[in-house]
């Protein structure tokens, strides 16, 4: 087999055998195939497409380039929500002790945050003590007996797909939804999912920010996991605005011990049942969708999914009294309101524009090796189709730092303010299941 022959193939719009793309996959990783022939390669697959079929070779062959996590010792079914990127979703610190309070077992490999989206890992780091450097002996372990661990992203997972990943960063072949949904699927079977519920977002925040470009990437993912044996589904939800309040690390800790307790906003609080209703169906914990949203709801109400979340942090070393202390997280030394200029309806909240603001701030990094300060962020006081009075505070800004000028001016910025009433956006715009 020559490259430049596949190169030819997918260039003139033929569909590739399963061999071809393995050909390839196994190439560009052992670096056989060059960058140049690759470019070339995903540029053909921008313009061209691929099949149903070419999707789910390219993603096993992606899945097969590197190590696979084995969670054949965990009992039960292993779901894995992966969301698609926002700013200031929190839905995962809530999801993880929500579904396994209810026997779902979790067993998450995460990562850092970077740019305006945040990480798992850096929120939970808010938490003094807490790691998710544990053995794979000890991370199986926990998700037996307590149904739910988190363990940092190891061993050589993908190698093809962080390869292809840069590379096509630096060819304008990022934004292809064959390439986007295999390189999202693999990550994910690769950890060891049996089924999976994606959460992809639509809006500015978003890597997709318009709906028909949303849905046919979740459509394209669910038809990738269904394709190779992994019960998939898929919703689309909105990220014009953050989700919730609060966007920074210790901040949105507090949010999800908000949540946990049925106290958090409505927003996250909804797209966290909707999710996990999803997650508890998969596992065969519930024999329908409402059956798995009530048991989400009552272990909201009696405490056991507060108490999870206790659980799960003190076995990873985590000082779990914050949760009864939130005020123990790291915590700003300015708090600063943002007043707003004008009476009217909360029109706007550009959200990727706010996550910035929060990186800039110091919750997100700017590059992979910035630091974070896991105490600063922003807590938004108001929500778009909200009514505001002039000096009524918009925003709180929580600094290390009293020059917040900068900040100031990208909050007036990336909020509207409009005379007329504004309707609520719509959160969860429609669900993919096959
Ligand atoms: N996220 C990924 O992991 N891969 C892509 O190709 C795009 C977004
Ligand atoms: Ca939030």
């Amino acid at each position: 087999m020559r490259m430049v022959d596949i190169i030819e193939k997918k260039r003139d719009g033929e569909a590739l055998t399963k061999d071809e793309i393995n050909f390839v996959i196994q190439g560009y990783t052992n670096g056989e195939i060059p960058d140049y022939q690759m470019s070339a390669f995903s540029m053909a697959i921008y313009f061209q497409d691929m099949s149903p079929e070419e999707r789910a070779y390219l993603t096993m062959a992606m899945v097969e380039s590197g190590d696979q996590i084995d969670l054949s010792m965990i009992d039960g079914i292993k779901v894995d929500k992966h969301s698609t990127g926002g700013v200031g979703d929190t839905t995962t610190l809530v999801l993880g002790p929500l579904v396994a309070a209810v026997g779902v077992p979790v067993a998450k490999m995460s990562g850092r945050g970077l740019g305006h989206t945040g990480g798992t890992i850096d929120k939970l780091e808010a938490v003094d003590g807490f790691t998710v450097e544990i053995s794979n002996e000890k991370f199986i372990d926990l998700v037996n007996e307590h149904k739910i661990a988190i363990i940092g992203q190891s061993g050589n997972l993908t190698p093809a797909d962080k390869k292809l990943y840069a590379l096509r960063d630096v060819t304008a072949t990022v934004n292809a939804i064959p390439l986007i949904a295999s390189s999202i699927m693999s990550k994910k079977i690769a950890a060891g999912a049996d089924a999976i519920v994606l959460d992809v977002k639509t809006g500015a925040g978003a890597f997709m920010k318009d709906l028909e470009g949303s849905k046919q990437l979740a459509q394209a993912m669910v038809e990738i996991g269904n394709n190779v044996g992994r019960k998939t589904m898929a919703i689309i939800s909105d990220m014009s605005q953050p989700l919730g309040f609060a966007i920074g690390n210790s901040l949105e800790v507090k949010e999800a011990i908000d949540t946990l307790q049925g106290k958090g906003p409505k927003d996250l609080e909804e797209l966290c049942l909707t999710l996990g209703s999803y997650m508890v169906y998969l596992a065969n914990e519930a024999s329908s969708l409402e059956e798995a949203r009530q048991k989400l709801v009552d272990v909201m109400n009696n405490g056991k999914a507060l108490e999870t979340f206790k659980i799960f942090l003190t076995n990873q070393g985590g000082d779990a009294s914050v949760v009864d202390n939130p005020e123990k997280l790291p915590q700003a030394s300015y708090i600063i309101e943002v007043p707003a200029q004008a009476d009217g309806h909360v029109s706007e909240i550009i959200a990727d524009e706010i996550g910035t603001a929060a990186m800039i701030l110091g919750a997100g990094r700017a590059t992979k090796e910035s630091t974070i300060d896991l105490a600063v962020g922003l807590v938004l006081n108001k929500k778009v189709g909200d009514s505001v009075s002039k000096g009524e505070s918009l925003v709180t800004i929580h600094s290390n730092s009293e020059n917040v000028e900068e900040i100031k001016n990208r909050i007036y910025e990336s909020i509207s303010i409009s005379d007329t009433k504004v309707d609520a956006p719509t959160l969860i715009y429609t669900t993919i299941t096959s």
